[in-house]
């Protein structure tokens, strides 16, 4: 019994060096007459993890996956894959060229490509649906979603499911297989079945969810290639299918964010303080979704509201949360009990001096504050880290609030917080380093995508929201409407239209906004009151009020002749003429928009890379992932184009448009954002 092991840390990727490896250990399990069979192995914390994606993006070299995995497959030793951690994309690929899989009972098994833009390129559309039934297989090639080794098994995808010592069970596994008959590798055995009305209704599915995104279309074509062709015509159809995703602009974003996920390796760079005890003060929809996002990450949480009445209805909201979690599967039953376990509610800050970190998610006003931080700098351990989750005000001055405003940052949750990924991480003047490391290793350890941002009105995501609605608004001024905007923007791949998602979270907030930054009196914006109207004069507020952007009679949006008329009312005023505004200018405007905005945070230091402002549309905003967020876009469109699309705008335009100097530059130079 011969074992072969990779060992490429971090995940075992296939890179040209680990091919050239396999190749190499099969030519010498295959001249070796003693060996009988071959068991594939992993060092370190995972099977293989998949292709390397950092080659996907440089010309391929030699041996190419495919050819590795078919070699391994007609091997005269028959090989049996070892899985412990995650077998993905190429490793699992890699697994069904054995002939035989054995995991650890905690593995994971997957094709996760689609969402990274690409379908399974070296035969896993081909053979996973004959080792298991067709609409399986095309629930995980267009899924993408990994399976636990026991449904795994169910699946037939694994042969046995072990306990401890994995490659002593595997190699126990080879020898009982190997005094029973052979069976066929999966490239000799037929489909387990047709693309029958099963497969064509989850196929549908698929398709209709697909919106805009081409690798779920392609992984259906390939799953349904692998039962209608024969498998080496399937196998390269497969071929030309991955080629051309890979090659095209959708696998390029996402491969984009997955890296902007991974933050480019950064790292902190000293200890961290501990964040096992959280505090959150403040038991509305904010602290209560702060609190839950806590509780779900294992940590202990003190809830604090100013009396009983608001503490018990904090208290309800958390545990109506926690309830949501367990329906939806987030968590099992005996998890609930425990999270719940873990959470204690107090009117006083005295119950906060365990506490490691607090979380301050009080209402958005200076004063009250204030008043919470001091009182926070008299309850709570002198190193206690003390965060507050404002959208906009001043984390400076809140700082300055405390004996020690080294020890305060920002932590700029978005609702529900126990849902929403994005958490923006202030970093105010005083912060001391390892205090601003923990806040983002603890908003990481949530789950969460922590993004660093200076302090400024909005910070990184609701100053470009700002200015997208501010440009959304001017074209409705010149001709275009609520749901025509909506409609566009929906059809770029936002999860919602702009003045759709103003009406679920209430148009007054954006109207204080537009108080606050005193718009009607700023150079650099042009002011259009057809928003301060709604909220003024017509009191439409969104649907809590039953009317916004649109009507909401029977409940569902419907397009309102009301916001209508007050568009042509505002427009009469101003003598504009309005005239007809298609989606793609109404796209391309809400996209210079955002990275005219972008841009200037860039220069400002306030979004410390580009990459940044991408994670927080995406996480934060709907924008869509495989669009790599609006600075990748531009990247991608050409950044000459777009200086050249603000100077267009900006000659009928100034005060609202103006290209940023860096934007102009790094077009000038030729050069992209990450360079
Ligand atoms: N190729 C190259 N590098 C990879 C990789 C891959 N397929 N998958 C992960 N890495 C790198 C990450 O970039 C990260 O590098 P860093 O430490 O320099 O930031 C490191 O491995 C660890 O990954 P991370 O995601 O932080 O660890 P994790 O334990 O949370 O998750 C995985 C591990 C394997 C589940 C996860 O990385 C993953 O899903 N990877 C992608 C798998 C995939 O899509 N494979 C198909 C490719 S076509």
């Amino acid at each position: 019994m011969a074992v072969v092991t990779v060992d490429n840390p971090p995940v075992n990727a296939l890179s040209q060096a680990v091919r050239a490896g396999l190749v190499a250990a099969l030519a010498e399990t295959e001249a070796d007459a003693d060996v009988r069979a071959v068991v594939l192995a992993c060092a370190g914390r995972t099977f293989v993890a998949g292709a390397d994606i950092a080659e996907l993006g440089r010309p391929p070299v030699e041996p190419h996956l495919p050819d590795v995995i078919l070699a391994i497959e007609g091997a005269t030793k028959p090989w049996v894959a070892a899985i412990h951690g995650s077998a993905l994309g190429g490793g699992l690929e890699l697994a069904l060229a054995c002939r035989w899989r054995v995991a650890d009972a905690a593995a994971r098994l997957g094709l996760p490509e689609v969402s990274l833009g690409l379908i399974p390129g070296a035969g896993g559309t081909v053979r996973l649906p004959r080792l298991i039934a067709p609409v399986e297989a095309l629930a995980m090639i267009a899924g993408g979603k990994p399976v636990g080794a026991l449904r795994a098994a169910e699946l037939g995808l694994v042969d046995e499911v072990a306990e401890g010592d994995l490659v002593g069970a595997a190699v126990a596994f080879a020898e009982g297989a190997l005094a029973r008959d052979l069976p066929a590798p999966l490239a000799a055995r037929p489909p387990l079945g047709e693309a029958d009305a099963d497969f064509e209704a989850a196929a549908a599915v698929t398709l209709a969810k697909a919106r805009g995104q081409a690798a779920p279309v392609e992984a259906v074509a390939a799953v349904r290639d692998a039962l209608t062709l024969d498998f080496t015509a399937a196998l390269a159809a497969e071929r030309r299918r991955f080629l051309a995703l890979r090659d095209g602009p959708q696998s390029k974003a996402l491969r984009h964010v997955f890296a902007a996920e991974r933050g480019g390796g950064r790292r902190p760079t000293g200890p961290l303080l501990p964040t096992d005890v959280i505090g959150v003060v403040g038991g509305g929809t904010m602290g209560a979704g702060i609190a839950t996002a806590c509780l779900l990450a294992g940590r202990e949480v003190v809830l604090v509201e100013r009396d009983d009445e608001a503490l018990a209805r904090g208290m309800a909201s958390v545990r109506g949360n926690l309830d949501g979690s367990l329906k939806r599967g987030v968590l099992d039953a005996a998890g609930h009990a425990a999270a719940l376990a873990r959470l204690t509610g107090a009117t006083d800050y005295a119950a906060l001096g365990r506490a490691d970190l607090v979380i301050e998610a009080v209402f958005e006003d200076l004063e009250v504050k204030a008043a919470v931080f001091a009182a926070l700098d008299a309850a709570t351990r002198p190193e206690a880290i003390l965060a507050t989750n404002t959208s906009y005000l001043d984390v400076d001055r809140i700082a300055a609030m405390v004996r020690d405003p080294g020890r305060v940052v920002g932590l700029h949750f978005f609702a529900p917080a126990h849902v929403m990924k994005l958490v923006e991480v202030v970093r105010p003047a005083a912060v001391r380093p390892e205090v601003f490391e923990t806040a983002t290793a603890f908003a990481r350890s949530l789950g969460k995508t922590p993004v660093e941002s200076g302090v400024c009105d909005g910070f990184i995501g609701n100053r470009i929201l700002t200015r997208y609605r501010q440009a959304m608004d001017i074209l409705l001024l010149e001709g275009a409407l609520p749901w025509e905007v909506d409609a566009a923007m929906e059809g770029f791949g936002m999860a919602m239209g702009p003045y759709a998602v103003q009406d679920l979270s209430g148009l007054e907030i954006a109207w204080a906004g537009r108080r606050r930054m005193d718009v009607r009196a700023r150079d650099d914006w042009r002011y259009v009151p057809i928003a301060d109207r709604m909220v003024e004069e017509a009191r439409r507020l969104g649907r809590k009020s039953g009317a916004g952007w649109y009507d909401y009679a029977g409940g569902r949006p419907a397009p309102a002749p009301a916001v209508e008329a007050l568009i042509l009312d505002v427009a009469a005023q101003a003598g504009v003429a309005r005239r007809p505004v298609g989606a793609a200018e109404i796209r391309d405007r809400a996209l210079a928009a955002m990275v005219q905005e972008a841009a200037r945070l860039l220069e400002e230091g306030i979004a410390a890379r580009a990459s940044d402002v991408d994670l927080v549309l995406i996480h934060g905003y709907g924008f869509p992932r495989w669009r790599g967020g609006p600075l990748h876009w531009a990247e991608a469109k050409g950044l000459p184009e777009v200086v050249g699309m603000i100077d267009g705008l900006a000659a009928g335009d100034p005060r609202t448009w103006q290209a940023p100097p860096l934007l102009r530059r790094f077009a000038a130079e030729g050069r992209g954002f990450a360079s």
